[in-house]
């Protein structure tokens, strides 16, 4: 029997523990607050803005709402990041992605302070994450060590392959890896034989952005899947990346959609924001 990985309990004990710390810090007079920025209203993105403020209000974060017109000029909006980068009261900047097509989304990440950079996406941050320098992590890659490691994973000496050479999860997800001492391999849509290259990993991480792209046959009998895609499939359900059904009795563990790696996201986004308090970066 598979054991199921259970991204939603495992992200409700994180909040609860940064809850505790929070509180602690309100008592000594230390506030945190995190700024949210929205350019427009896309759907998708005002779900997540909604649940990232939600997870602040559950743990003690204040969280500023800026929701800007989808006509927001980039100049516009690097005046806003530059005016929170100086004000000592904002200790997070968040500005969900995607961005319209008039802003350099690029330009944008560059210009949030390393210091306030919550999301981790900061060329500052992913080069000290690439050299074990102290920054913060990416959101979704952090997230995923978190359950390996809160579900009693080993990760030390063991092939791990990652499917999604993306700069928010492939690429941190293969660092953070290596940190834990794993033997990493990164696979992509040139990959050759990517079946057979999947087939060696005792921990097979999906982020593709296909959906039901990884059936069985991509798997070692005993393997512990992570499937971080999320999309709907033809009746309007959401699945994963990974052919949950078809690989369920070839697995050892596997994270479910929804409710595997999705809820980690915002728990390690609010990780992000007491550590920017908390931690020099
Ligand atoms: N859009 C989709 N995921 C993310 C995320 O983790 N952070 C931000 N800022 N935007 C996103």
């Amino acid at each position: 029997m598979a054991f199921i990985i259970d991204g939603k309990k495992i992200a409700a004990e994180i909040k609860d523990e940064l809850k505790q710390k929070v509180t602690k810090l309100t008592e000594d007079g230390v506030a945190i607050t995190l700024a949210v920025i929205q350019v427009g209203n896309d759907p998708a993105s005002s779900v997540y803005v909604g649940n990232k403020k939600k997870a602040c209000e559950y743990v003690g974060i204040n969280s500023l709402s800026y929701e800007l017109a989808e006509s927001t000029t980039q100049e516009e909006l690097l005046s806003l990041v530059e005016a929170l980068n100086a004000d000592a009261k904002i200790n997070g900047i968040l500005v969900q992605l995607p961005l319209p097509s008039q802003i350099d989304e690029d330009l944008v990440i560059k210009t949030i302070s390393p210091t306030k950079d919550v999301d981790g996406f900061h060329p500052q941050s992913v080069g000290a994450l690439s050299i074990g320098q102290k920054g913060f992590i990416s959101c979704t890659p952090g997230g995923v060590i978190q359950l390996l490691k809160r579900s009693g994973i080993p990760m030390e000496g063991k092939e791990c392959v990652i499917i999604g050479r993306s700069n928010i999860v492939g690429k941190p997800m293969a660092l953070l890896m290596l940190r834990e001492n794993a033997t990493v391999t990164v696979c992509h849509s040139r990959t050759k034989n990517l079946m057979e290259v999947a087939k060696r990993a005792d921990i097979l991480i999906v982020a593709i952005g296909k959906p039901l792209f990884v059936t069985k046959d991509f798997v070692k009998e005993g393997a512990v899947v992570i499937d971080v895609g999320i999309h709907r499939d033809a009746e309007n359900k959401l699945c994963g990346d990974v052919d949950y059904q078809d690989v369920l009795e070839h697995v050892s563990a596997i994270t479910p959609v929804p409710g595997g790696v999705g809820p980690m996201t915002i728990a390690m986004l609010m990780n992000n924001c007491v550590e920017a308090v908390t931690k020099s970066k």
